[in-house]
């Protein structure tokens, strides 16, 4: 069958990540087959733990029937068998660490393991696909697919479009996001950030200027976001729910590509990334979390 009239019906996400789990479990979720693949078991097992305990919440509230949770927990598969995973998919949604060495080796890996036929998408927020896809012999069928934390949650997936990705490539995708019930954004080509990061990132940095110069404590600005702007979170409390790590990672990543040192992390959180404090995840970020 030709990649036009093919439809998808198994996928695969890399990286058992707070980002790659999710998107592994809004996949069963929508009826898809889906591959949870980790390097780590141990890795894995938090990850289900995780979402089991997420969507079993979702059934205790109402929200979603136990027959549907059974079904999509069913059809989610937590391996380690990179291999097994990926030749079975139609499409894979590679949520690994921000590092390009890392990303370039496995997207040259998923060509070679991975059906002709198969979509291979980043959910790199900072990486363009451009710079994996020439690590792969089907650059038309490589992309970036931008899913926002917590995935389960977040209605956006940006896709986004390198030089050589083709127009059923980007079709794939968005139907592929929309299934999942997500509200797709396209952009026309690649830049660093995308959208949605790069207007976070504005917040950010200012956020962060405010905080370094002595204006106001982080618990303060996050309370002026939240009170005179009504975001959801202010800026602190979104570095720790997306990780301290992730956001040092994402400045790093946009260093290497602009070369330019407004891109750099600021001191602050380099200094929490330094010492490991990684936000939620670690239990301690710019806040303390008890559990
Ligand atoms: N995972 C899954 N679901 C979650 C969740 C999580 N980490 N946190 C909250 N939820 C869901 C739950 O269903 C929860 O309901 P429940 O407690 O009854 O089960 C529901 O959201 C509401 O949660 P809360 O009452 O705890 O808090 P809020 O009403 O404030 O909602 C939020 C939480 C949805 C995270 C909201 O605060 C929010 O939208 N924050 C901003 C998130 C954001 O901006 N994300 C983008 C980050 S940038 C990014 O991801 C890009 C990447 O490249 C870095």
């Amino acid at each position: 069958m030709s990649q036009e009239n093919r439809p998808v019906n198994r996928i695969t996400v890399i990286g058992a990540g707070t980002m790659g789990s999710q998107i592994a479990m809004v996949a069963a979720l929508s009826g898809v087959s889906a591959s949870l693949v980790d390097i780590k078991q141990e890795q894995l097992d938090v990850a289900k733990e995780q979402l089991w305990s997420r969507v079993d919440r979702d059934v205790h509230k109402g929200r979603r029937s136990l027959e549907d949770v059974n079904a999509a927990k069913a059809r989610l598969n937590f391996t380690t068998d990179l291999e097994a995973a990926v030749a079975a998919s139609d499409f894979v949604i590679e949520a690994a660490i921000e590092d390009l060495k890392i990303k370039r080796e496995l997207f040259a890996t998923l060509d070679r393991i991975a059906p002709p036929h198969a979509i291979l998408a980043t959910n790199s927020s900072n990486i363009v696909s451009s710079r994996v896809a020439d690590a792969t012999s089907r650059p038309d069928r490589v992309c970036n697919m931008h899913f926002f934390n917590p995935a389960l949650v977040m209605e956006c997936v940006e896709i986004i479009p390198h030089a050589q990705t083709s127009e059923k490539t980007v079709d794939i995708a968005a139907g592929l996001a929309e299934s999942f019930g997500k509200r797709v954004v396209k952009l026309n080509k690649e830049v660093p950030g995308f959208i949605a990061n790069r207007l976070l990132n504005a917040i950010r940095r200012e956020a962060l200027e405010l905080y370094e110069d002595g204006v106001a404590s982080a618990e303060d600005i996050d309370l002026a976001a939240k009170t005179a702007l009504r975001h959801p979170m202010g800026p602190f409390e979104l570095m720790d729910l997306v990780g301290i790590d992730v956001v040092y990672l994402i400045r790093m990543a946009e260093y290497e590509q602009t070369a330019d040192p407004e891109s750099l992390p600021a001191e602050s959180v380099k200094k929490l990334y330094e010492e490991g404090s990684f936000g939620r995840k670690t239990g301690k970020g710019w806040y303390s979390y008890s559990n």
